[in-house]
């Protein structure tokens, strides 16, 4: 095997998703156990609590380094090397969450037993089917009274759009758990309440008529057992890895976090059945890990809080290639070469200046201004990936400059960062200067104003606006989407790439416009329209 191809196949890049507080915090925390990448648990832990409050975050900005850090967190696990991303998703949710799983080839689901399917899990969920990212599923807090497993399965089936495949069956919840019984070895997995499970005890039974397992869990729960598993055999078909690699259906473990119970089993599960590094489609063709060539493209700008130095990083996948520190690559969007001085890559909480990168790697790279996110660079090749879109707002306001004698800084600012991808900016049909802001974050309005006032001495204030819902809008005529604009001006707002935006306060009178315009496509993202400037 050529040396790419050996470091392709050690390399599983991907993210965490899931609503706050299911317990990504706490997994993360023993999945850098595990690879020996943080010794004291709660290290994640005390980077969360700081990020709760607003103002903690910017605190933690302006110190960088934590931040950057816990953006990417690799480690080494019984030979693969593990690339964990942050989706933050706490009041830190913006559009980077979503942007992130553009860089990752598969995604880990945590769900709290309790509450089953929320809402950011929904959202994020649909970000991954988008683009068919396999998912993994663990079901958390099994030592809480939760909802039923069975009904669990439905919710995620039903709710989510992807077939559930169970590997592990919990037994008995709550007080009354016991552990679990993995389907396809026929281990019994044995839970001690209030511990930290390692090693994990397990017993391999010949079958679930085997004494052994009431031994182990009590008669009553081992016939429960027994039905579950007789049910659940003629609902689900077996575990297909073909599927999960497809995105169609997802593996599903049972466990506890805190307890440390059922994290091992999912990280070996993990390792062995997440994809490799996936090849990337670019506007012009496919691109393939196993190409000789180095490419890779911008997914995340952190920009520096510290306002004498304008420098940032950008967050770079490693699409395809080797990469190499000092060589010149070439920027597609501006046509320039350049040369990558002091690449950096994140292991657990440190950076480090790295030679060389693999497809499935995030790099830093050093930037004085010259990415922008969804940026390509190459050995050559004019390729430019795809899947950087805009997602559609959920949150809008209205901007203006709160300080008349900083109209200049405050245009700069607010261009500059919105090219950055703090916010999106829109501008009405009639009225071009006046600007409309859209995030998917509360959070993203206090970042953008915090930095107007520290990096560009201006100032900015906000006012409510009646819009909740946006969508690209499109046509295979242009003149029909002509028509269709002007007669709608005060439901349609321009994006900085030009493309028409059609925004609503109700899901009900979108559905209407959508019914009694055929010829007008809505996307959620800006995905299938983008022109790419
Ligand atoms: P997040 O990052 O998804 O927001 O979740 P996080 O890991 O912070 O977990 C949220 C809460 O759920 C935490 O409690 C955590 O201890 C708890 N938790 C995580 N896994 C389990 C589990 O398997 N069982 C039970 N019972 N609880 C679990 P907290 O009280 O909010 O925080 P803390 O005081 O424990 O730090």
């Amino acid at each position: 095997m050529t040396e790419l191809l050996s470091e392709i196949h050690k390399r599983l890049t991907f993210a965490i998703i899931s609503h706050p507080d299911a317990g990504k915090t706490t997994i993360t925390e023993k999945l850098l156990l595990f690879g020996g990448a943080i010794h004291i648990a709660g290290a994640v832990k005390s980077g969360k609590t700081s990020r709760a409050a607003i103002s903690d975050f910017m605190k933690m900005e302006q110190e960088r380094g934590i931040s950057i850090s816990t953006s990417v967190m690799g480690f080494e696990y019984k030979g693969r090397k593990v690339n964990l991303l942050d989706t933050p998703g706490h009041a830190d949710f913006s559009e980077d969450t979503y942007r992130g799983l553009s860089a990752v080839d598969s995604a880990l689901m945590v769900i709290d037993s309790v509450k089953g399917v929320e809402e950011r899990t929904r959202q994020l969920c649909v970000v991954c089917r988008m683009r068919a990212t396999p998912i993994m599923t663990f079901i958390n807090k099994l030592d809480r009274e939760g909802k039923d497993p069975m009904e669990l399965l439905d919710e995620v089936e039903k709710e989510l759009a992807v077939q559930v495949r169970p590997i592990t069956w919990p037994i008995g919840q709550g007080k009354l758990f016991k552990g679990v019984y993995n389907l396809l070895d026929h281990t019994l997995y044995l839970f001690r309440p209030g511990e930290d499970q390692l090693p994990v005890d397990t017993v391999s039974i010949s079958s679930l008529s085997d004494p052994l397992l009431d031994e182990k869990v009590g008669a009553s729960l081992a016939r429960k057992l027994r039905d579950d598993v007789e049910m659940i055999s003629g609902v689900y078909p077996s575990f297909d890895r073909d599927e999960y690699i497809r995105g169609e259906a997802t593996p599903v473990f049972f466990g506890s976090a805190l307890n440390n119970f059922g994290v091992r089993e999912l990280l070996d599960h993990l390792t062995t059945l997440a994809p490799y590094p996936t090849p990337k489609e670019a506007e012009e063709r496919l691109v393939a890990p196993e190409e000789s060539k180095f490419s890779g493209f911008v997914f995340k700008i952190h920009a520096n809080m510290n306002p004498r130095h304008r420098d940032r990083i950008a967050f770079l996948r490693v699409v395809s290639g080797k990469f190499e520190r000092n060589t010149m690559y070439y920027h597609v969007r501006s046509g320039k070469s350049f040369r990558t001085a002091n690449p950096t890559a994140f292991m657990s909480q440190d950076r480090e200046i790295i030679d060389e990168a693999w497809p499935g790697d995030i790099i830093g790279l050093h930037d004085t201004g010259t990415f922008k996110i969804g940026d390509t660079l190459t050995e050559g090749e004019s390729v430019s990936f795809k899947g950087i879109p805009s997602f559609a707002p959920q949150i809008f306001r209205s901007i203006r400059n709160a300080d008349p004698l900083k109209e200049k800084q405050y245009h700069k600012g607010l261009d500059q960062l919105a090219e950055e991808g703090v916010v999106q900016i829109f501008s009405k049909i009639h009225q071009p200067n006046a600007r409309v802001l859209g995030v998917v974050g509360q959070l993203q309005l206090e970042v953008l104003k915090s930095r107007l006032i520290n990096e560009y001495a201006a100032d900015c204030a906000y006012e409510p606006i009646d819009m909740t819902i946006a969508h690209w809008i499109t046509s295979d005529d242009p003149k029909i989407l002509k028509t269709f604009v002007d007669a709608n001006t005060r439901h349609v707002l321009v994006d900085i790439r030009g493309n028409f935006v059609y925004v609503s306060d109700s899901e009900w009178a979108v559905n209407r416009v959508r019914q009694n315009n055929p010829a007008i496509r809505f996307y959620a993202t800006s995905e299938m329209i983008d022109k790419r400037a």
